[in-house]
């Protein structure tokens, strides 16, 4: 058999396929990318620490593209059948499907998150991880976003989002969401820091 079929075959990510896919993605629809290539390791790794493996509601990607952070989901020891992914890009979610069989795949738009998620939850999240560019957004589209996400948590449940930006996606003091960020992870490509936000 030859390597490439063999390799394909094992459905592993492979990382320069992916850059490729998301190159090409992003020549399509720059703002709807947000980024030219996928979230580092240890990005990936930053976001999922804040999710708990342990947990047994589901946990919902938005805008997981190729499924860097999905995949230190998984790492981190999260049930895929717990996974719940909501990419706009059918590309991505024919992806998705292909190396996440036992996650749910949900083609839609996460800025209209109640529409989308409408029948997909059996019972509260315990997590909201979000990879989509949310700084190319208007602030109320921003906060619409996170008021839709906290209604389909359980309480204390964190949003957990990155950014390039060096101020935080969304307002840190909202009244009675903890908030708390990671150390800037300089090893990105571009630096980014991960913001958590925990539904009151
Ligand atoms: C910055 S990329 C992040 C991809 C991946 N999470 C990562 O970290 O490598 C943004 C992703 O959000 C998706 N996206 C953008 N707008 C979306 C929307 N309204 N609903 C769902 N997904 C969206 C894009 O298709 C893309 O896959």
């Amino acid at each position: 058999m030859p390597l490439q079929t063999s390799v394909r075959a094992s459905k592993k990510p492979l990382r320069l396929d992916d850059e490729v896919r998301f190159l090409r993605s992003w020549i399509e629809k720059p703002l709807h990318m947000g980024a030219v290539m996928p979230s580092g390791r240890l990005l990936a790794r930053t976001m999922a620490q804040y999710v708990d493996p342990h947990g047994t509601g589901p946990v919902i990607e938005l805008g997981p593209g190729t499924g860097a952070i999905t995949n230190a989901l998984v790492q981190h020891g999260i049930d895929q059948k717990r996974l719940v992914l909501v990419e706009y890009n059918p590309g991505f979610c024919a992806l998705l499907r292909d190396r996440y069989p036992q996650a749910k795949v949900v083609q839609g738009d996460a800025y209209r998150l109640r529409d989308t998620l409408w029948n997909v939850l059996g019972m509260p999240a315990s997590a909201v991880v979000s990879g989509l560019p949310l700084v190319t957004k208007p602030m109320l589209t921003r906060m619409k976003l996170v008021r839709d996400a906290f209604a389909a948590m359980a309480p204390n449940a964190p949003f957990v989002q990155f950014t390039y930006s060096v101020v935080p996606p969304i307002p840190k003091s909202l009244p009675g969401v903890t908030t708390e960020a990671s150390e800037r992870i300089w090893m990105n490509l571009p630096p980014a820091r991960v913001w958590v936000y925990r539904k009151p």
